[in-house]
């Protein structure tokens, strides 16, 4: 099964793609974590994207475009994806359409996560993550000891984009860019919405139901 996440910044793509990846095998391909990798490590296209991800704004499509393409034709990904925030421009959306006919694969299902804007900004500002991968809440989803992390014990940080000013921002970038490709998949009729308010295991009992129809 191939699967897109589509949903607002802070609308629980990662948490829930950790537990959609685990129960139904699918490889979590996220193009921010991607993204942020490549910053840390000071690569050039860490460097580039760095700019954009501070400020709020996209990064280019053609370097997203390039990331998806390598990634999509590794062996790991034969049996079955999750792309968590690719695609998020019509372009992006084009190229995919382009790509994956090639590599002999197609979108079985979008996944539209819909929480309302009030409810993005307090998940954000107040996340916290571990390197491990695993996401916390300080009020929604807190680790049992402050600050460490359950599955690992290391210390929990804070995203550099998740300040208000710049959750403000990629709200805007997701209204104004991303949400048109809700319409562009409906057309498909491969669009399945799941409201994301709620405890985090009743909305992927949600989510579980809507895949197992897949
Ligand atoms: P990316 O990392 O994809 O960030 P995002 O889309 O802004 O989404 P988030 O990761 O912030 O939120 P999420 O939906 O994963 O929520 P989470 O599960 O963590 O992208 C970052 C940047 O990279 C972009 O701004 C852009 O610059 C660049 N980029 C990436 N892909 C790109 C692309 N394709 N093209 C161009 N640029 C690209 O949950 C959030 C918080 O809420 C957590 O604290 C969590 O514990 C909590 N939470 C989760 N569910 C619930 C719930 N039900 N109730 C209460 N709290 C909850
Ligand atoms: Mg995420
Ligand atoms: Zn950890």
């Amino acid at each position: 099964m191939n699967i897109v996440l589509l949903g607002p910044p802070g609308s629980g793509k990662g948490t829930q793609a950790k537990m959609i990846a685990e129960k139904y095998g699918v490889v979590h391909i996220s193009t921010g974590d991607i993204l942020r990798e490549n910053v840390r490590n000071g690569t050039p296209l860490g460097v580039e994207a760095k700019k954009f991800m501070e400020a709020g704004k996209l990064v280019p499509d053609s370097l997203l475009i390039d990331i998806i393409k390598d990634r999509l034709a590794k062996d790991d990904v034969k049996g079955g994806w999750m792309l968590d925030g690719y695609p998020r421009t019509m372009p992006q959306a084009e190229a995919m359409d382009k790509i994956l006919p090639n590599l002999g694969q197609k979108i079985d299902v979008v996944l539209n996560i819909d929480v309302p804007d009030e409810e993005l900004v307090k998940r954000v500002t107040g996340r916290r993550m571990c390197k491990c991968g695993t996401t916390y809440h300080v009020q929604f989803n807190p680790p049992k000891t402050e600050g460490k992390c359950d599955a690992c014990g290391a210390d929990l940080y804070q995203r550099a984009d998740d300040t208000e000013e710049t959750v403000k921002e990629r709200l805007q970038a997701y209204h104004a860019q991303t949400q048109p490709l809700i319409d562009y998949y409906d057309k498909r009729g491969i669009v399945v919405t799941v409201i994301g308010v709620g405890d985090i295991k009743e909305i992927f009992g949600k989510v579980a139901v809507a895949l197992d129809k897949i």
